[in-house]
């Protein structure tokens, strides 16, 4: 059953008529696929500071602590499987002519669901780094056989080819994102607390360049009052209801 989600209709025919659109999702879009979301009671932070798990000062201190922690969310992810919602992002694509999706997620799940180039902010918990070296390289072994992982090529220690607290984000990235956001004249904010910058501007500017701004979150966040619209719940049952009723508008079959 459809939810009953009341959009204003100027908004609505924005929505429906609007060719280039970007979104930003975060953890909460994971959520419905089993991948625990960051803050919270349950969250990923395990009551711990991020820094001592998400930042170089942390691994140089203890690699096995944060390679176990690593190793841990790599494993949950790799049995886990896209949901509705990552479905329906994956569909905007053929929907819009130009869609852009950018996430901080770092699990990889948007391209299972077919997502063909999201912007991911934050890396890939699929990636590795050399210390020394530099080198990127795909390692999918879960759970690792060695923690710390070394380098196949020069044996040095790999960190996780993610963006960790106090790290520059990359600037072709960046790029991408802040273009997806100031070229959007619909900007979707889902499933994120809004709280990590830079990804908590996009919308602002998305805002400032004319996009109509539409969140979708279980609960309000530091957001919510500067949107256009906030549709409360789930994101694995409201946007495949929103793109239902925006292919409808436009006369697809569904
Ligand atoms: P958070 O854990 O901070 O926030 C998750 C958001 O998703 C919350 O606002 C929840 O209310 C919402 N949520 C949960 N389940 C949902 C559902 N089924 N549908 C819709 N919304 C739902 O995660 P992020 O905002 O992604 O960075 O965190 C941002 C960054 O902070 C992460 O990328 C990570 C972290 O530090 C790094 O590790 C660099």
């Amino acid at each position: 059953m459809e939810t009953q989600i009341e959009i204003p209709p100027a908004i609505f025919n924005t929505i429906v008529n609007a060719t280039k659109v970007a979104a930003l999702t975060g953890a909460g879009v994971s959520a419905e696929s089993g991948v625990p979301t960051f803050r919270g009671e349950n969250g990923l932070w395990r009551n711990r500071r991020p820094e001592e798990l998400a930042s170089m000062e942390g691994f140089l201190d203890d690699p096995r602590l944060v390679w176990d922690w690593y190793d841990w969310r790599r494993t949950t992810i790799a049995s886990l499987k896209p949901n509705d919602g990552h479905y329906a992002l994956a569909e905007m694509e053929t929907v819009y002519e130009n869609f852009t999706l950018v996430t901080q997620n770092v699990d990889g799940i948007h391209a299972l669901a077919g997502s063909r180039d999201p912007v991911e902010m934050h890396g890939n918990i699929w990636y590795v780094r050399c210390l020394k070296e530099g080198t990127v390289m795909e390692n999918r072994e879960a759970p690792l056989q060695r923690i710390p992982p070394l380098c196949p090529k020069c044996n040095t220690m790999v960190r996780p080819n993610i963006i960790w607290f106090g790290e520059e984000l990359d600037t072709e990235t960046i790029k991408r994102a802040g273009s997806a956001a100031r070229e959007s004249e619909v900007f979707f904010v889902i499933g994120t607390s809004s709280v990590v910058q830079p990804a908590a501007s996009l919308a602002g500017l998305a805002q400032r360049n004319g996009a109509v701004v539409v969140e979708v979150n279980l609960e309000r966040t530091p957001l919510t009052d500067s949107v256009d619209l906030f549709l409360e719940g789930p994101s694995g049952k409201i946007l495949p209801d929103l793109l239902r009723r925006i292919c409808r508008a436009r006369g697809f079959d569904v």
